[in-house]
């Protein structure tokens, strides 16, 4: 058997023992810190203002996709146990984001920059996408960064499992938090109807009723590498909706793409839909009418019959 043939067999049996052999140091370590802050309660203010809560579930976090890290895996700076002189050891790399995104993260910013450690490409896309250029080149903290969608640090879910806050079911929700919320759509012009008009639309519909295919917003926006929508890049932009449609609808041609977008459907539609409404109601109240207006009418009728034949 030639090397190489060997090393196909030996490399994942390799992998596959340091994946199962106990690793007493990190768990151990995990321990250490989840001695004081698994059985902590309540929150404290800490100096930059944030409320800090200070409990973390381990079961919660052993059965999270992190459950295998040491917690300064991402917490680098507290490395001493209890945390009383901050390490000078953080990665320069990581050092540098986190001081860009200290206004995001009030509590531990390397903590928040730690993921680009092993996440590499999807922070940087993040990064450089709409959300992520809000914070570090517009200074501000309404972009979404990963926690805004993957939930607490400490208990994220594959992104496959039914409750994850990414999950297709989840996502009109998650999305929603900041695109449904007025003070954000205002401040950047954002369009207003998105969330309602993607709820009414066909796919929306379907998506809640738990079509397996239903697109969610990613499916037409990315998860991460999102763009404006007059970025020539943006899966939405111009032609680039015949490659996005046609994911699902085969032989997407120019005229069927521009069928979706989160435009009000202008005001005819809209009126003509009011008054199917009332048209329908009143013919509904006429027939009540009619009903009501005939038993009356027969009752009468009896009673009238019955004096009648009294007399
Ligand atoms: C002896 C108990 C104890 C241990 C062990 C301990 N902590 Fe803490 N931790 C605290 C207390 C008390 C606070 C809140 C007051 C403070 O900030 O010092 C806190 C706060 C924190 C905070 C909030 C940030 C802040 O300081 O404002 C983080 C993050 C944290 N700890 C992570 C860790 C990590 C990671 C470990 C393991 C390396 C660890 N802790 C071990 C007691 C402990
Ligand atoms: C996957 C990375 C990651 C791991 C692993 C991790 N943390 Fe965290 N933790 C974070 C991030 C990010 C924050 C939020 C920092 C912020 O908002 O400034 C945070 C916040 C905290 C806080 C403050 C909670 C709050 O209200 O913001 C505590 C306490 C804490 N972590 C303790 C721990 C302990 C103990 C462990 C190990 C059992 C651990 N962390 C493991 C990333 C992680
Ligand atoms: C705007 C919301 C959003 C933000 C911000 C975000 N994610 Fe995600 N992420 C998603 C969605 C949605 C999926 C599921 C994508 C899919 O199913 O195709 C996902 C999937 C993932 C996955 C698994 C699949 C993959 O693409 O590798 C990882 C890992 C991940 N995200 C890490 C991160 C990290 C790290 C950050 C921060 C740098 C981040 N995400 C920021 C929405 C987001
Ligand atoms: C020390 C390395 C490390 C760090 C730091 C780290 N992760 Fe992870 N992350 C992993 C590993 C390993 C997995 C599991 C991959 C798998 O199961 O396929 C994972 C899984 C994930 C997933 C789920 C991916 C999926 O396919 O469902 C998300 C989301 C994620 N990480 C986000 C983050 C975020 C956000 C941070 C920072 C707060 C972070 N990670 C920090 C190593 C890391
Ligand atoms: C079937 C594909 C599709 C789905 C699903 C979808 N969108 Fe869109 N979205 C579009 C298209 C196409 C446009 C560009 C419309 C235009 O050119 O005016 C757009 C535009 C946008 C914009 C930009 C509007 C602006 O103000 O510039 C936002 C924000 C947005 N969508 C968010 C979402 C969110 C959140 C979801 C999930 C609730 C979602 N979209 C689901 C296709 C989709
Ligand atoms: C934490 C809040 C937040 C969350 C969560 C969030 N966004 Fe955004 N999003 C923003 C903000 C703020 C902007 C505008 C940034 C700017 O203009 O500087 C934006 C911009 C966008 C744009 C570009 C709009 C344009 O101008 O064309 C799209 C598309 C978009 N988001 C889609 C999504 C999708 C899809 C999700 C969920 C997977 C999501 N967003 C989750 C805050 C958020
Ligand atoms: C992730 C898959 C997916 C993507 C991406 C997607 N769709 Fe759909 N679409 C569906 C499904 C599933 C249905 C429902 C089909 C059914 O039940 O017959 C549907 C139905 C429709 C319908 C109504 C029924 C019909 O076939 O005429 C229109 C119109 C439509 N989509 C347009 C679009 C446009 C335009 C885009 C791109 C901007 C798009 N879709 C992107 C999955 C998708």
């Amino acid at each position: 058997m030639s090397n190489n043939r060997l090393s196909v067999f030996v490399a994942p049996l390799l992998f596959l023992t340091l994946l199962l052999l106990p690793r007493p140091g990190l768990c151990q370590e995990s321990a250490n810190c989840l001695a004081c802050h698994s059985s902590m309660k309540g929150r404290i203010k800490n100096v930059s203002g944030a409320l800090v809560e200070l409990n973390v579930d381990a079961e919660k976090f052993n059965a999270s996709v992190h459950g295998s890290l040491s917690c300064s895996d991402c917490h680098i700076r507290f490395s001493d146990n209890p945390h009383t002189t901050p390490s000078s050891g953080v990665p320069q790399a990581v050092l540098s984001l986190s001081t860009k995104l200290s206004s995001k993260f009030k509590v531990d910013p390397v903590a928040g920059a730690a993921c680009i450690t092993c996440h590499e490409e999807t922070y940087k896309m993040v990064l450089g996408s709409m959300h992520g250029k809000n914070i570090v080149e517009k200074n501000q903290t309404d972009g979404a960064l990963c926690l805004d969608c993957h939930g607490s640090p400490h208990y994220i879910t594959p992104v496959k499992e039914e409750n994850s806050p990414v999950g297709r079911g989840h996502q009109v929700e998650t999305c929603g938090k900041c695109h449904g919320d007025e003070k954000i759509i205002e401040k950047y012009g954002l369009e207003e109807n998105v969330m309602e008009s993607f709820r009414e639309s066909f796919h929306g519909r379907k998506l809640h009723l738990g079509h397996t295919r239903a697109p969610s917003c990613s499916s037409c926006h990315n998860a991460h590498d999102i763009r404006s929508k007059t970025d020539p890049e943006s899966p939405v932009f111009g032609k680039n909706k015949l490659v996005t449609c046609g994911k699902c609808h085969k032989g997407a041609n120019e005229k069927f793409v521009p069928a979706i977008s989160h435009k009000r459907p202008g005001p005819i539609p809209h009126y003509g839909e009011k008054a199917l409404i009332i048209l329908t109601m009143g013919t509904f109240a006429f027939i009540v009418l009619h009903v009501l207006l005939e038993a009356f009418s027969d009752i009468r009728d009896a009673i009238f019959r019955k004096k009648e034949e009294e007399e």
